[in-house]
């Protein structure tokens, strides 16, 4: 009795000795600096920053926010969609009523429930191949850049290669598995081969592995641009030389403003090299964080046996989320079978009013900036953002004030860059709005810039 007492004395002590005061007088048991460096990173604030300004400033028009368009919203559908799930599981894969209930409410398998759905969706609207069993359905697309990075760092040497400006969830997801990011540079083709060449050749000289280069080749996050179908085959032989492999993440991929658009890196993948990183945040819909990954590379083992780097993948989501909500998955397989397995046929009004929201947001720039040789912006050819540069800091304390004294928010680049690069740039988002919203915002974002002499 007394040495326990003791003990828990002695440990009172100790747990004293650790208490720190903090400037606004609250007793702190943890220090940052104890904790996982990626939580002193700034590009883990990233969104939470955008975020909280935007609940800040609630009446601010926001071009900051790549959200999808929420005029489609409708509880009823996602009624409509379990219904549909549950037909198809009885009609089609001949589940009895037990087995039904058991796929909506029990734990699911690792990969997930929905990989034939996700496989035929892929062949008919992007002409990709794939056995359902190199697919892993993940909670949201950042699982599957997690958990892909994951795999891929095995030690200090393991670099990623990203082209950048580059996806803030990219530069987030490396720090959580402590692998360094190497820029490469974007340029009007979207990727500098040159560049990604130079990279690899310099990394692997100072002793790294560089595994992967991450990219999206259609309508990026954040700038809008797209690689043509000479610059990804280019692209796919440089990996293959390189013995590289290739992240695709595609979640805007539908939402070009025209019909016809070159393949996907995986319809072209005949060696492998690309692993696929699906969303249906865009397509299918946000809230049930449903993505996935397709990685149907062979990976060797030590008993000379080998297996899918999906399987390795599921291992990894097995310790992180056990299983995508099957509740979740069945939404999004529903919304599928509603539209015979096809995204596109899903989106057909989405399409519209990106296309349309696009061109409005293209034209409000012309009418409003045609005299202003300083202040310039790329012309997409599809998704949701677009860059604008302009002849002073466009930082978070500037980006602040907008919001505040204008009353219109949009996304400083540098958050999209490693160190001080893009001050003078700001992503544009018009997916959430509407036209008339899209012409106020755009009145007070030219009033916001007119408010800043060039320095
Ligand atoms: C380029 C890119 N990749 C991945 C994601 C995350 O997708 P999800 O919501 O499916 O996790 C986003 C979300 O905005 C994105 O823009």
């Amino acid at each position: 009795m007394a040495a326990t007492a003791a003990a828990s004395g002695r440990r009172r002590g100790r747990q004293e000795e650790r208490r720190v005061t903090t400037r606004s007088g609250i007793d702190a048991l943890l220090l940052l600096d104890d904790l996982h460096p990626s939580l002193r990173d700034e590009s883990l604030d990233s969104m939470n920053f955008l975020n909280e300004v935007s609940t800040r400033y609630p009446d601010a028009i926001s071009f900051a926010a790549g959200r999808p368009y929420e005029g489609q919203f409708d509880v009823e559908l996602v009624h409509l969609y379990l219904r549909e799930y549950r037909r198809y599981l009885i009609q089609q894969r001949g589940f009895d009523a037990e087995r039904v209930r058991r796929a909506f409410f029990q734990y699911g398998p690792t990969k997930g429930l929905i990989t034939e759905l996700v496989a035929r969706n892929l062949e008919l609207d992007e002409g990709i191949r794939v056995d359902p069993e190199s697919i892993v359905v993940t909670v949201g697309c950042q699982e599957a850049i997690v958990l892909a990075l994951r795999a891929l760092r095995a030690d200090e040497r393991d670099v990623v290669l990203a082209v950048t400006p580059t996806y803030v969830g990219l530069t987030g997801a490396a720090r959580l598995v402590d692998m360094p990011v190497i820029a490469v540079r974007s340029g009007p083709e979207g990727i500098d081969l040159d560049d990604l060449a130079d990279q690899v050749r310099a990394a692997r000289e100072s002793g790294l592995r560089p595994r992967a280069c991450y990219l999206l080749p259609d309508f990026s996050n954040p700038e809008g641009v797209s690689l043509d179908l000479p610059t990804r085959r280019a692209l796919l032989d440089l990996a293959d030389d390189q013995d590289l492999l290739l992240l695709e993440d595609n979640p805007y991929g539908l939402f070009g403003m025209e019909d016809e658009r070159p393949p996907t890196l995986k319809a072209l993948d005949d060696r492998h090299r690309v692993v696929y990183l699906g969303s249906f945040a865009k397509t299918g819909l946000p809230g049930a964080r449903v993505g996935y990954a397709v990685a149907d590379q062979q990976v060797a083992r030590c008993d000379g046996t080998s297996g899918l780097f999906a399987d390795e993948l599921s291992k990894i989501k097995s310790m992180l989320t056990v299983n995508t909500s099957p509740i979740a998955q069945a939404v999004i397989a529903g919304k599928l079978l509603c539209h015979g397995c096809s995204l596109i046929a899903a989106n057909a009004a989405e399409i519209g009013i990106y296309r349309r929201n696009l061109t409005h947001i293209l034209d409000g720039l012309s009418r409003r900036f045609a005299d202003r040789t300083d202040v310039t912006w790329n012309i997409p050819r599809g998704g949701f953002f677009l860059v604008m540069t302009v002849p002073f800091v466009a930082d978070d304390a500037a980006m602040e004030r907008s919001a505040r004294d204008f009353g219109v928010l949009w996304t400083p680049m540098h958050h999209f860059y490693p160190g001080s690069t893009g001050m003078r740039q700001l992503r544009l988002s018009c997916s959430l709005l509407d036209p008339e919203l899209i012409d106020e915002g755009l009145d007070r974002l030219a009033a916001f810039i007119a408010d800043h002499p060039p320095t």
